[in-house]
Order: C-alpha cells, then sequence, then structure tokens
C-alpha cells in the first residue's frame, strides 16, 4: 500500500467509524453471533497474494459487525462503561499512524514527555497531591500486579535480589476484601505470595471491608509469625461500587509496615468531581493507586493509570539494565520500560492528550454528573415500587437490583430474574449483567456510556419491568 492508497482507504475508514457510531442505537446492544459463526466467515488459510484491503472493509461490515457487541451503545449498561470518544479514536490514529516505540526517553522523547505532562494533568485532576507520579500501564490488572511485587519486595528487603521466594523466610500476607476484584486474587498468585497467604476478608452491609475482621485477621498473622505485607483498598468494588475505608486502611498499612494499594479502576474518575473525593479520603497516604481512564472517563482501551509515591521503589523492582538499553541521557530522564512489566509501549499517552484537549475538565465534570444523577434517578424508581428491591447503596453510577415475587424462594427467585437478564439482552435494545451478590442473583446496571441519557435509563427501566411482568 503506497500513501496515495492509505489516503483513500484511511478515509473511507473514518467515514465508516463515523457511520458506525451515528447509527448506533439502531443496532443490538449484545452481539447475537453463536459461537463459530465470525470464524465460518473466513477462509481457513492466509491470502497468497495481497491488494485485498477493499475485500477487507466489505468484509469488516459483513462479517466482523455482526459479531460486536457495543460498548459504546446509549443503551449498553453492562460491566462497566468503557467509552472511546471520537478524540480518543483520533489519538489512537495519530500513535499507529507515528508508530513509535517509547520503551526509553531516548526511543522516542516525546512519548515520554507528553506522558508525563498528561499524567500529571490526570493527576491534578482527581485531586493527587505532587506526592504522586504517574505512569501509563495498559490495565488495572497488570497494575495491581505491578503493585503487589513492589510489596513483596519491600517485605521482602528485595528478596529478588538474592534466593527469589525460596529465601525461607516467614510468608508474606496480602489482605483485600471478598468483594475487591478478581485481578487481586490473580496479582497475589502470580507475584508468589500464594492462596493460603491471600485473606479475603468479609464485608458489611454496605459492602465494603470490616475493618474490625481486618485487623482481626492481621493480628492472628502476627500471632503465628506470618508478616503481613500488603493490603489493597477498594474504593468502587466490581459488583456494587462499594467504598472501603481508605484512611482506616491506611491507619493499619502503617501500623504494621505493609504496602496499601488503591483500586480504583472504575471510581478513580468520579475523583475528577471535587464532591466525590470523599470517597477516597486517606488515598495520599497510599503507596500505590490505578484507575482506569478506559472505563467512564472516554480514553478508549487500554489505558490505565497508575500512580506511585516513590518511583525510585517501583524502578529498583521493575527494572534490568542490559548494555543494549542503555542511553547516554539515562541518569536524567524517565525510561519507563522500568516502570512496568512490558519493555516496548506504545504512544498511549497521544489519546489521552487528544481526550483531554477534546473534553476539558469542564466537560468531563458535567457529563459524569449526568451519569450520577442518571443512576439516582433509578435508584428512586427501583426503591418507589414494592416489588423489586435494591441491593446496595449507590454511591456512583452503578445500580444493583432484583425483582421479587411474592412465593418464590431464593433458588426461583434467582432463576427468575436471569430470565429477566436474558429477555433484556437478546431483545438487544439494552445489555446488562447478571451478577452474585452474596448469594443473591442481581441485575447490575452500570451507567455511563458517553452516549447515554435519561431516555436510555427511563427505556431500561420499562423494560425491565415489562420483562418482569412477561416471565
Ligand atoms: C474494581 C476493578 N479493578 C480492576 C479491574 C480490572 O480492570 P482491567 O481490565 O483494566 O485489568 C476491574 C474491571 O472491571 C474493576 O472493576
Amino acid at each position: 500500500m503506497d500513501a496515495q492508497e492509505f489516503r483513500r482507504l484511511g478515509y473511507q475508514l473514518v467515514d465508516w467509524i463515523a457511520e458506525y457510531r451515528e447509527g448506533l442505537e439502531r443496532l443490538p446492544v449484545m452481539s447475537p453471533a453463536k459461537p463459530g459463526e465470525v470464524r465460518a466467515a473466513f477462509p481457513d488459510h492466509p491470502p497468497l497474494h495481497g491488494g485485498r484491503m477493499d475485500q477487507a472493509l466489505a468484509a469488516l461490515d459483513r462479517d466482523v459487525m455482526p459479531g460486536i457487541t457495543h460498548w459504546n451503545h446509549p443503551s449498553f449498561f453492562a460491566y462497566f462503561p468503557s467509552n472511546t470518544s471520537y478524540a480518543s479514536i483520533l489519538g489512537d490514529l495519530a500513535a499507529s499512524g507515528i508508530g513509535a516505540q517509547g520503551m526509553s526517553w531516548q526511543t522516542s522523547p516525546a512519548a515520554t514527555e507528553v506522558e508525563e505532562v498528561v499524567m500529571d494533568w490526570l493527576r491534578q485532576m482527581v485531586g493527587l497531591s505532587p506526592a504522586f507520579t504517574g505512569v501509563i500501564h495498559d490495565t488495572a490488572s497488570t497494575a495491581t500486579f505491578t503493585a503487589l511485587l513492589c510489596a513483596r519486595e519491600k517485605g521482602s528487603d528485595y528478596a529478588q535480589n538474592e534466593e527469589g521466594l525460596q529465601s525461607g523466610e516467614a510468608p508474606l500476607v496480602v489482605y483485600a476484601s471478598d468483594q475487591g476484584h478478581s485481578s487481586i486474587e490473580k496479582a497475589a498468585l502470580l507475584a508468589g505470595f500464594g492462596r493460603s497467604f491471600l485473606r479475603l476478608i468479609p464485608t458489611d452491609d454496605n459492602h465494603a471491608i470490616r475493618l474490625d475482621l481486618l485487623q482481626e485477621a492481621i493480628e492472628k498473622d502476627l500471632e503465628i509469625g506470618l508478616r503481613p505485607c500488603a493490603l489493597v483498598a477498594c474504593v468502587g468494588t466490581t459488583g456494587t461500587t462499594s467504598i472501603d475505608s481508605v484512611a482506616a486502611m491506611a491507619d493499619l498499612a502503617e501500623q504494621h509496615g505493609m504496602w496499601l494499594h488503591v483500586d480504583a479502576a472504575m471510581a478513580g474518575t468520579a475523583m475528577v468531581l471535587p464532591e466525590c473525593r470523599g470517597m477516597w479520603a486517606g488515598v495520599e497516604r497510599a503507596d500505590s493507586l490505578v484507575f482506569n481512564p478506559h472505563k467512564w472517563m472516554g480514553v478508549g482501551f487500554d489505558l490505565s493509570a497508575y500512580y506511585v509515591r516513590d518511583p525510585q521503589h517501583l524502578i529498583r523492582v521493575m527494572s534490568t539494565n542490559p548494555s543494549y538499553l542503555r542511553t547516554a541521557q539515562d541518569g536524567q530522564v524517565s525510561n519507563f520500560r522500568d516502570w512496568h512489566i512490558q519493555l516496548g509501549r506504545r504512544f498511549r499517552a497521544l489519546k489521552l492528550w487528544f481526550y483531554l484537549m477534546d473534553v476539558g475538565v469542564e466537560g468531563l465534570q458535567t457529563r459524569l454528573r449526568r451519569d450520577l444523577e442518571n443512576a439516582q434517578w433509578l435508584m428512586q424508581q427501583v426503591d418507589a415500587v414494592a416489588d423489586w428491591e435494591r441491593l446496595a447503596p449507590v454511591p456512583l453510577q452503578t445500580v444493583c437490583i432484583r425483582h421479587l415475587r411474592p412465593g418464590l424462594d431464593e433458588a426461583a427467585l434467582a432463576a427468575h430474574n436471569l430470565e429477566i437478564a436474558r429477555r433484556i439482552n437478546e431483545g438487544g435494545k439494552a445489555y446488562l449483567t447478571p451478577s452474585l451478590l452474596k448469594g443473591k442473583q442481581m441485575l447490575r446496571v452500570s451507567i455511563g456510556a458517553e452516549a447515554t441519557e435519561r431516555r436510555h435509563v427511563e427505556a431500561l427501566w420499562a423494560a425491565l419491568k415489562q420483562a418482569s411482568e412477561a416471565v
């Protein structure tokens, strides 16, 4: 492909994306594809001869799109919002067009320095002090894994430099709530703590960690000679967006010399609103925190913001220094290859920069407040009727509910609500996530796609009531 052909196809593709986005509302939110259906449309072997891009674009529409679940659809209420704004699409395109690999400052100085600028803007936007320095990770999962590696190395006096986990010292223990995201468990296992040394502490009626039980668990572990190492505080759990008390967990972390990591993957974006920042009071005492601009904010997947208070510790844990990666500027600059697991890195900062330039802080605040109000509206509708139950507080944009039918036991109620979810999702007009909360089957409505207006939430509520009557 030459530049002229790139231009022709590129304009065509941009038009195609704009048309797709304009027409989103007419599409079924959840893909109706059956397993294997998309794959069957593709030949078994790669094309021997090239020059088939026109065919590829036609097949994109015909064969690929039926297998897409539309995360940017205004009636997408499943999992979490994953907004990919137009500006961030353009930022991604620019990053791909430039094709820079920013593993070291020298391999593209702008990739490092633009990232430093936008991560500092983001820090200011969520009200964190300059004590924190940020770096872009791909996902919250890798950021949390990195945090637990840093905790392990702090807790073991850099055991990785000697015998690693074979040093035979008393085991290190990690604590989080039983509502913490599965990425915490995965990180603890991959970082070598072992399942027997991961404590998932029960939660209270608001689904936040029980501090009395956390303290008890730490004391018990100390008594039997284990070493409490890391606490993960969840600000906005996946199930219900419940909020652990970061300040109280910071007290415990400081008392016992533990690492405090804050997982605010979804809820971090809310901190752009000054009125929400009380939810993570105490965050300044965390050693590390992560939140995902690739969720509710509007920067297309993947872009996760990882902040630490001590970058030198992070670098010590994550860096290796082979001769072929050394450069003359090493002492004066950040080499982000040493701030995470992978070596190579895309110029992700461009999409965050474009997004912020397009929306501005006030523009984002207005949208987030709209989403919070929409969640409150839905909560009020549910609270106003006797046959629907709300299963959790609504501090943010997620509303967890179930339909009640007199005479049904817990198992029958679960089946009844699963059937409501099936009807909504397979109907194509909206998409939500059925999920379990402490044994109760709930319907989880996560509001916050960029395109979601009040009318879409009203339509969902009408559809839920209709489905509950029809089942
Ligand atoms: C609270 C929380 N933490 C972590 C994650 C994992 O995010 P990622 O996909 O960026 O690894 C999620 C995803 O839903 C989440 O809700």
